[in-house]
C-alpha cells in the first residue's frame, strides 16, 4: 500500500456562504471559472482571472448508467489525471481520451465497492501499470492507496477532499474539487451513490444504513455551499449534474425528516441487483482479479 502524494488534513471550516444568485444553481456546461474573474468592457481590454486549471470530462456508460469523471490540471507541465468510477467496459474510451488529450493518468479512483457493474481500476492498472487505484480503507476492499476522512488526492495544483459519506455501502466517499486559489469554482462534489439527482443510493445491502445515508448527506454534503455541483455515480433520468442547493430543495428522499426517509428508504422493493455477485467480489480487489483475465 502507497501513501504517496497524498496528505491528510482535517476537513475544512465551512465557510458562511453569500446568499446565491438567481443563476448559482444553474450547472455550467463549461469549465468552472473562479468566482473572482472580473471584466473590464468597453476600452477594448477583456481581463478575466485565470480561469481554472481543470479539464474536466463527464463519461457515461449506458450499460449500468454509470458516470465515469476525468479530471486533469491541464496547466501543469505533465498534466496529471485522475479518473472517479471507471468502468471495465469502457477502460478502453477512457484511456484513449485520456491519450488524446496528452494527459498523464495518476490515479484511477472508486467512491466505493459498487455492486451494479465492475470497476475498471484493475484493467486500467494492466494497461498503465504507474497507475494507482484508490478507495476508501473504510470499504474493506484493495487498493493501491487506501485513503481516509479528510485526505487530500492531488494532481497538479488541483485536488480532490475526501469526505467520509456512509450509508449506501460502508466505505462510501464524496470526493470534493478544493476550495482554494487555483482550485474550480463552484466547487464539485462527486458524491458516488451517497446523493444522486433527484435521488440517493439503496441501503439494503453492503453494509448500508438509511440512518447512516441520511447523517452523512446532510452534515458532509449539504453543508457545502448551495452552489456546489454535484456529480453523482448514476443517472436513470438523463439528468447529468445538479447542485447542493437544488437537491436541498428538490430530492424527493433527503428533503424529508429521518423517519421519513429510512420509512422511504426501507419500502422501495428493489429487486435483488444482477450484477452483485460477479461485482462485489471483483470491485473488493478493485477489479484486479476481473482485468488480469482480460487484459
Ligand atoms: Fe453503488
Amino acid at each position: 500500500m502507497i501513501r504517496a502524494c497524498l496528505w491528510r488534513a482535517p476537513l475544512p471550516t465551512l465557510r458562511s456562504q453569500p446568499p446565491p444568485s438567481s443563476s448559482s444553481f444553474l450547472p455550467p456546461h463549461y469549465l468552472p471559472r473562479r468566482r473572482n474573474s472580473s471584466r473590464f468592457l468597453g476600452s477594448a481590454m477583456v481581463s478575466i482571472s485565470p480561469s481554472s486549471h481543470l479539464l474536466f470530462r463527464q463519461l457515461f456508460e449506458k450499460d449500468s448508467s454509470t458516470y465515469t469523471y476525468l479530471l486533469a490540471d491541464v496547466t501543469h507541465p505533465d498534466k496529471p489525471a485522475v479518473l472517479i468510477d471507471p468502468v471495465d467496459k469502457t477502460v478502453d474510451r477512457d484511456l484513449s481520451v485520456v491519450r488524446e488529450l496528452g494527459l498523464k493518468l495518476v490515479y484511477a479512483m472508486n467512491t466505493h465497492v459498487h455492486a451494479d457493474h465492475v470497476t475498471g481500476t484493475g484493467l486500467i492498472k494492466t494497461k498503465v501499470p504507474d497507475v494507482k487505484s484508490v478507495i476508501s480503507r473504510a470499504s474493506g476492499a484493495k487498493a493501491d492507496v487506501l485513503i481516509e476522512p479528510g485526505d487530500k488526492i492531488a494532481f497538479g495544483d488541483l485536488f480532490l477532499e475526501a469526505r467520509p459519506t456512509p450509508g449506501h455501502t460502508l466505505g462510501c466517499v464524496t470526493y470534493v474539487t478544493g476550495d482554494g486559489p487555483a482550485q474550480p469554482y463552484p466547487r464539485m462534489a462527486f458524491t458516488g451513490d451517497a446523493v444522486l439527482i433527484r435521488g440517493c443510493g439503496r441501503t439494503d445491502f453492503q453494509g448500508g444504513s438509511s440512518e447512516q445515508l441520511y447523517e452523512s448527506v446532510h452534515s458532509q454534503i449539504f453543508t457545502l455551499p448551495k452552489e456546489t455541483l454535484i456529480y453523482p455515480a448514476h443517472d436513470y433520468k438523463g439528468f447529468t449534474v445538479s447542485t447542493v442547493g437544488e437537491e436541498m430543495l428538490y430530492n424527493p428522499r433527503l428533503t424529508k425528516d429521518m423517519d421519513k426517509f429510512k420509512d422511504i428508504m426501507a419500502n422501495l422493493n428493489l429487486p435483488y441487483p444482477k450484477m452483485i455477485d460477479v461485482a462485489v467480489p471483483s470491485n473488493m480487489v478493485c477489479g484486479f482479479q476481473d482485468a488480469t483475465s482480460k487484459a
